[in-house]
């Protein structure tokens, strides 16, 4: 081809794609936060972990333990089951509420168990019935409810990731970047849910503090959890309880001693660090399904940090190429062992904190540094 010919084709190509993306990009970003530097060295304790309930849970999400009742332990699986193992081992089918969007659960005092559902709400799921108990919240649709936390008067904490897209789209909500998620509250008494913090950069895990003085939510697009205190002098305002964390918190749940421990998701590898850089490549990958799904499978690994009552880390455990485990989304501490939940495996994670000593004395020299 001559030249001129090359150089028109080019010119072609470029004009049909650009016209493909200005009529079919589904997102309007805006530039990212910096990403978090890497500031822990790799230890690849998880690992060691041992997997419980293989193969039959798919990608459950969430983890919970109830100490109340020995030690069983709940999860939401995406065949529309709350899923238990009981403490001798053996695994139940034990409530079916259908879909593929349930996310948290948290225990509710009654006996019931509170669950989100990424595309109905907050429900309440009893022996026998499934009650949608938000669905909307002053008059805007939940889009995209995902994890919640019981206070002991009754009223529930909850958070909805993003209002512009839903789970199934939960990348595009995160590259799009802009701050649309809420913590929400729903009080039994009225029945009625109310905002409590919005323009949250994904909203995601959300625990309280042992004592019920404040409630953190975890903000993934931001790479920090907030708090709200709820009780003294602060109580109704808002700060930053951790921040600069290595990469996107997602569950995090209160630990025995008080402190946290918050799973990380490790959205990063050379391409999507590239097309988070500027607002153009993302507009061009969000136009391009295929891209999209290709892109997101380049993120490899699993992290989970523990973090104290005053939000300093004290703990870091990762399987930093995804050998084990992947995409850990929630972390969960019992009786001396680490429980894990993911959206990529077909079982739960189990570790013991006494062979992970190592983990911890890491973060700390890297803290003083
Ligand atoms: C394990 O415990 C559950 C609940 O108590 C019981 O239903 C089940 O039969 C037990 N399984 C075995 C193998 O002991
Ligand atoms: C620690 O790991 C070793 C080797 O994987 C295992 O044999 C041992 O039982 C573990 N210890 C605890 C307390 O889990």
């Amino acid at each position: 081809m001559a030249p001129g010919l090359i150089g028109t084709a080019a010119l072609a190509v470029v004009v049909s794609l650009a016209v493909h993306v200005v009529l079919n990009c589904p997102i309007q970003p805006v530039p990212s936060p910096p990403l978090p530097a890497a500031p822990y060295p790799p230890n690849n304790l998880l690992q060691g972990l041992e997997k419980l309930g293989e193969p039959g849970l798919i990608a459950p999400e969430d983890v919970y333990v109830d100490a109340a009742a020995g030690g069983t332990l709940y999860t939401a699986t995406r065949d529309g089951w709350l899923q238990r193992m009981h403490p001798n081992g053996s695994w139940e089918q034990w409530r079916f509420v259908g879909g593929t969007g349930l996310l948290g659960i948290a225990p509710s005092a009654d006996g019931s168990m509170i669950v989100c559902d990424a595309h109905k709400g907050l429900l309440r799921v009893e022996e026998k019935r499934v009650t949608i108990l938000a669905s909307t919240v002053q008059g805007s649709t939940i889009r995209f409810a995902d994890a919640a936390i019981e206070a002991a008067d009754g009223t529930v904490y909850f958070s909805d990731a993003c209002t512009r897209f839903g789970f199934d789209q939960w990348f595009l909500a995160y590259i799009e970047s802009r701050p649309t998620g809420r913590l929400l509250k729903y009080d039994p008494r009225t029945g009625d849910a109310s905002v409590e913090l919005d323009n949250l950069a994904f909203a995601n895990g959300v625990a309280l503090s042992r004592d019920e003085a404040f409630v953190v939510v975890c903000e993934s697009g931001g790479f920090r959890c907030s708090r709200l205190w709820l009780k003294g002098e602060k109580a109704g305002q808002a700060d930053t309880f951790v921040q600069d964390l290595p990469g996107c918190p997602d569950n995090i749940r209160l630990a025995s001693d008080g402190s946290f421990w918050i799973a990380i998701h490790q959205l990063r590898s050379p391409l999507l660090d590239l097309v988070t850089r500027w607002t153009w490549t993302k507009r061009f990958v969000a136009s391009f399904p295929v891209l999209v799904d290709r892109i997101m499978a380049t993120a490899k690994g699993a992290m989970v940090v523990q973090v104290s009552e005053n939000g300093d880390i004290i703990h870091v455990l990762d399987d930093s190429e995804g050998k084990v485990i992947n995409f850990i989304t929630s972390v969960t501490e019992y009786n001396g062992d680490l429980y894990f939940g993911s959206l990529s495996t077909n079982f739960v994670g189990k570790l013991s904190l006494a062979n992970v000593s190592q983990g911890k004395k890491e973060a700390h020299v890297t803290d003083v540094q």
